[in-house]
């Protein structure tokens, strides 16, 4: 089920692609169905170019035929496709679940138009209260994580099937924020973005413009108003 959700909205989304665009290209397996789908047009002709959030991502752009555009710049970019791990009807996004949450930010930053796709049950009412990934440097990153414990949250290292620290594209390590429920993930955004050692946070607040949302009901879309 899950799959062919991720299809039906990675599939919605090339409708808003055009020949020539740059785009941003977020992670995931969301992600990887869009880039599926997308892959017959650019067979056909179509030149695209990208800037991608992960490694395994500007791996799929590469089979699929987009020029992957090169890491110093992300540039202007036209369009950013991206995943979420849930997100709210007011376009509030948590991601970071894949551990591309910081250069997942800069693509999304860099575009006039950003899309998340993903499955409608991710939709939430709200973000409080919900583990949130953080990324932080991996030099001295238990000192940060007291400094994060110290803002009321409870950090957990996230840990690899194999024992060791998840690290990032970037060398860093993530930590998995809980909190009350009475703290608001504006609040939360903002003193972790203070913390020194915090590279980047899973919230993606008020930065979604649309949403292509995939449920038992068909495709459907929402947008930020
Ligand atoms: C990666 O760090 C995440 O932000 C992904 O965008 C998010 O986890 C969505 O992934 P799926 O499309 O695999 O659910």
């Amino acid at each position: 089920m899950g799959e062919a959700l991720r299809a039906e909205a990675g599939k919605a989304a090339t409708a808003l692609v055009e020949p020539g665009m740059r785009l941003g290209i977020g992670s995931g397996r969301t992600v990887q169905a869009f880039l599926a789908a997308l892959a017959p047009r650019i067979q056909g002709g179509w030149r695209l170019a990208a800037a991608c959030a992960s490694v395994e991502s500007a791996q799929a752009a590469r089979r699929v035929g987009i020029e992957v555009l090169a890491e110093e710049e992300v540039g202007q970019l036209d369009l950013a496709i991206d995943g979420a791990d849930l997100l709210t009807p007011q376009l509030d996004c948590l991601k970071g679940l894949g551990g591309a949450l910081a250069r997942e930010r800069l693509v999304a930053l860099g575009a006039r138009r950003f899309v998340v796709i993903a499955e409608e049950s991710k939709l939430r009412a709200d973000l409080r209260g919900v583990r949130v990934p953080v990324e932080v440097l991996a030099f001295a990153h238990r000192d940060t994580a007291k400094r994060i414990a110290g803002l009321g949250m409870k950090p957990v290292l996230r840990i690899s099937a194999q024992g060791a620290p998840c690290r990032t594209d970037n060398g860093n390590v993530i930590y998995d924020c809980a909190s009350s429920p009475a703290l608001l993930p504006q609040d939360l955004e903002r003193a972790l973005c203070a913390t020194a050692g915090v590279v980047a946070t899973g919230y993606f607040l008020g930065m979604a413009h649309e949403a292509i949302l995939a449920g038992p009901e068909g495709v459907r879309r929402i947008a930020r108003h």
